[in-house]
């Protein structure tokens, strides 16, 4: 009896398997198809629409006309999140400066805010670029202040995934696009040349393939050929460190609280410890730092401009009084306060941009450091593993090594009279590209503060000189 009905039911259940078998087949290839109808229907929407023929302007350079073609919103993911900044726009100058030239990428990211892809600008490098013959791309990106209906839909990472979505949209459409998407060279400044650092830096890292897969971007590549960085914002969970260690005598210009000046000096005494996990003593990275300060006066010198005596440089000793010198800086414009990124009291609206950019969709500004974490007026508490995650991947310094290394030509500049960040984030960054054999042109400008495309005639020359 039991045999039997064993037998039976097997017999009875071996065919309702058997059909459960078949329709689950042909379920799954009925959704295969689908997939596959979608994605190829997504992949389709990113193709460059051939029927569009572009608006052709003019923009004056410097009294010369510069005639060009424009494309604009150009959307550059599938799945189009925030329609206000997820496009890129292209201007194709007439007089190309060869027959597929490089493409060259500007971000107008500031403040990790988000940042409207606009037309080019006579007055930066763009215009620059139109005019001397290169493809201009300008992409925006969702920042921490984008928002649809009380959501924060740009905190970190999603500023960096925007542009690498535009960078792939390029390289998916590079047989179409003009300009070669095997040259594209990003330009910005500040936290747009955070940006560009982290694009160079993590130039088709598997980190980023299911945030990008997810939101739509192009099945593509997301390197670039040369980043162009200035004054970059960036190595945000080691700059409260570094900014202490530089500033922290440097007290007329911040009234720091008891407690402030408390933390200044423990984040201060940090900073060595940080620098030998790089490879770096503090010796090295303050003879650096005066030999990039002592190049920029020296040079400023040699084209004419005086250098004060404020500034404690002495170009005849080649000596600096870098207390002189940052008292010189901090009168130019206030400090930040201790700590000057990942701020205190967070909780009571003392937030920085870093604050917002890794705080929730929901609107909360967060610390992002576990230094930060442990010092708040009110609770102590470990730093979860999504907000670690999201600084990790937003830090160009931990992308860096030789085995990485996709782009390999770097232009990266920071003025001496900056006080966004301090002197050894752009050092550590250039030391890092440098020993990972990277092409690296590096340089403070001389009394420069918080700026970027300066001096377009000496990037312009040395992008001319690149070679493949
Ligand atoms: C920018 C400036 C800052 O001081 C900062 O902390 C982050 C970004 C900027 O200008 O982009």
């Amino acid at each position: 009896m039991i045999t039997f009905v064993l037998y039976d039911s097997t017999k009875h259940s071996t065919k309702k398997m058997n059909r459960l078998i078949k329709y689950t087949y042909v379920y799954i290839i009925l959704l295969m198809s689908l997939a596959l109808y979608s994605c190829s229907k997504e992949a389709g929407s990113l193709k460059w629409d051939t029927t569009n023929k572009g608006e052709h302007r003019t923009l004056t350079v410097g009294e010369v006309p510069v005639k060009y073609t424009a494309y604009e919103k150009l959307i550059y993911v599938s799945r189009n999140a925030d329609t206000t900044y997820q496009y890129l726009n292209i201007y194709v100058p007439n007089n190309l400066r060869e027959e597929n030239p490089p493409i060259f990428l500007r971000t107008y990211c500031g403040g990790y805010m988000a940042s409207k892809a606009k037309g080019p600008s006579a007055n930066d490098a763009t215009g620059y670029a139109l005019s001397e013959g290169y493809v201009v791309c300008i992409a925006g990106n969702r920042g921490w202040n984008s928002s649809i209906n009380g959501t924060y839909n740009g905190r970190a990472p999603e500023p960096i995934l925007d542009l690498k979505a535009a960078v792939r949209y390029l390289h998916y459409n590079d047989s179409i696009i003009p300009g070669d998407a095997n040259r594209i060279i990003a330009d910005g400044t500040s936290a747009g040349g955070a940006l560009v650092a982290l694009l160079g830096a993590s130039a088709n890292h598997s980190d980023y393939d299911l945030p990008l897969k997810i939101m739509g971007a192009a099945d593509s590549s997301d390197e670039i050929w040369a980043a162009v960085s200035y004054c970059p914002i960036t190595n945000l969970e080691n700059s409260d460190m570094a900014y202490e260690w530089q500033f922290c005598a440097i007290n007329e210009s911040r009234e720091l609280s008891e407690r402030q000046l408390l933390l200044s000096g423990q984040l201060a005494s940090q900073f060595p410890g940080y620098l030998a996990t790089q490879g770096v003593t503090e010796a090295q990275i303050d003879f650096w730092i005066r030999k990039h300060i002592l190049n920029a006066a020296k040079k400023a010198y040699d084209e004419g401009q005086t250098i004060s005596p404020k500034t404690g440089i002495s170009l005849a000793d080649t000596t600096i009084d870098m207390t002189a010198l940052l008292h010189y800086v901090a009168e130019a414009q206030p400090l930040k306060t201790t700590p000057a990124f990942d701020a205190y009291n967070v909780a009571n609206k003392h937030a920085t941009f870093e604050n917002k950019l890794f705080g929730s969709v929901q609107n909360k500004d967060q610390n992002f450091t576990e230094f930060a974490a442990h010092n708040q007026l009110e609770g102590n508490y470990e730093l979860g593993d999504d907000i670690k995650w999201r600084v990790r991947i937003m830090n160009p310094m931990n992308y860096i090594c030789k085995k990485n290394l996709k782009c390999k030509h770097w232009y990266i500049r920071y003025g001496t009279l900056d006080r966004d960040t301090s002197y050894p984030i752009s050092i550590l960054l250039k030391h890092k590209l440098f020993i990972s054999g990277a092409d690296v042109n590096f340089a403070f400008q001389w009394d420069e503060p918080h700026n970027g495309d300066y001096r377009l005639n000496e990037l312009f020359e040395w992008l001319s000189k690149l070679t493949r």
